[in-house]
């Protein structure tokens, strides 16, 4: 488990803008469980952070100096980019934002990285028929709660697992998932899904991976698919976890499981932003986020998404 002691804030001075920079000023630092994987130095589909430079990620920024025409100051933009509270880029690395159409901080959330996760995992990988049954876990956070929603969109019965009563209350009440478990309550997890299922799973939208995983998993269908999009209750193991063998089950039940990256989606984002936005506009999708204000507050933010502290999308504001 990383520590706040693990990190450091330093102060640095901004570079003088060349032709096409810009000068940026973060308004929302997004965190994000796959920033675990990249501190350490294993083999990844992305590269490690470097010990003693600046972490970087997905940020929404103010230009407040340009030397692009096609930016002025005021414009808001999302790239990946520093943990820094101002920074000089080069315009390409920007996309200009439009906030007319949402909250400027969905653009990290639902409209954004995490909710092209979900729509894109669950739809392609997933293949949800109406009627069936989909199990999400980590259902409250920012990729569970849009496949919850995306599931009831396409006329799915919902189950989400979360580990607190009060997401459950928020998903059960606001998203209208038809049943909720908390995992940490449960002593059979195994037996509450079931009881939860009582026709089976048909799809698993796997976020979290570990015990939760191996107990849905022994309830699936016959061609159940199980999206695997997510291990964070691995992620700070230092060995690799042995646990039941499920190799078994999927054989029996000719059930189909596959991990994704999103970027595997890249050519299709628009595709997703679009749709995603659509749903958003008519109602029938709706946001949600944690928001700790200030650059100092970033280390035990990020630490936050292992503690589950988060529901919905968990962001830092800049403030000031
Ligand atoms: N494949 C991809 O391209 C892709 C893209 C984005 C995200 N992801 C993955 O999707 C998952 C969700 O990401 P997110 O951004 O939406 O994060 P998130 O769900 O908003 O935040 C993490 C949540 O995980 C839960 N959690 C933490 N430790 C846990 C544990 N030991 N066992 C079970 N649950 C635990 C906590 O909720 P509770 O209170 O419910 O425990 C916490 O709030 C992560 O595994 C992430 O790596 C994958």
């Amino acid at each position: 488990m990383p520590a706040v002691t693990d990190f450091h804030i330093s102060e640095t001075t901004n570079a003088p803008l060349n032709e096409g920079e810009l000068l940026l000023k973060a308004r929302y630092i997004s965190v994000d469980p796959y920033m675990r994987g990249r501190m350490s130095d294993a083999k990844s589909y992305v590269q490690a952070f470097e010990v003693g430079q600046p972490l970087n990620g997905g940020v929404i920024a103010e230009v407040i100096e340009s030397r692009n025409p096609e930016f002025m100051p005021g414009d808001n933009v999302l790239g990946h980019l520093q943990w820094q509270e101002q920074q000089v880029v080069s315009a390409e690395k920007v996309k200009k934002l439009d906030n007319n159409e949402a909250p400027l901080s969905y653009y990290l959330g639902m409209l954004g990285m995490p909710g092209l996760t979900a729509y894109f995992g669950l739809l392609d990988i997933g293949q949800p028929a109406p009627g069936e049954t989909v199990v999400v876990s980590g259902a409250a956070g920012a990729v569970g709660f849009v496949v919850c929603q995306i599931a009831r969109i396409k006329g799915c019965r919902v189950v989400g697992i979360s580990g607190s009563d009060e997401k459950n209350a928020y998903l059960r009440d606001m998203l209208k998932v038809d049943e909720v478990i908390n995992y940490k309550a449960e002593k059979n997890l195994k037996a509450a899904i079931s009881r939860a299922c009582p026709n089976g799973v048909d799809v698993y939208f796997d976020n979290v991976g570990g015990s939760v995983s191996d107990a849905v998993i022994y309830n699936i269908n016959n061609k159940a698919r199980i999206v695997l999009c997510g291990q964070i209750s691995l992620y700070n193991s230092i060995d690799l976890p042995t646990g039941p063998r499920l190799q078994p089950i999927l054989l029996k039940r000719s059930a189909l499981m596959q991990g994704f990256i999103v970027s595997n989606f890249a050519p299709r984002f628009s595709e997703g932003v679009k749709q995603l936005t659509q749903w958003y506009n008519e109602g029938k999708l709706t946001g949600n986020e944690t928001i700790v204000k200030g650059f100092d507050k970033l280390p035990e933010t990020f630490i936050g998404l292992f503690k589950g502290q988060n529901l919905g999308k968990l962001l830092v504001e800049i403030t000031g």
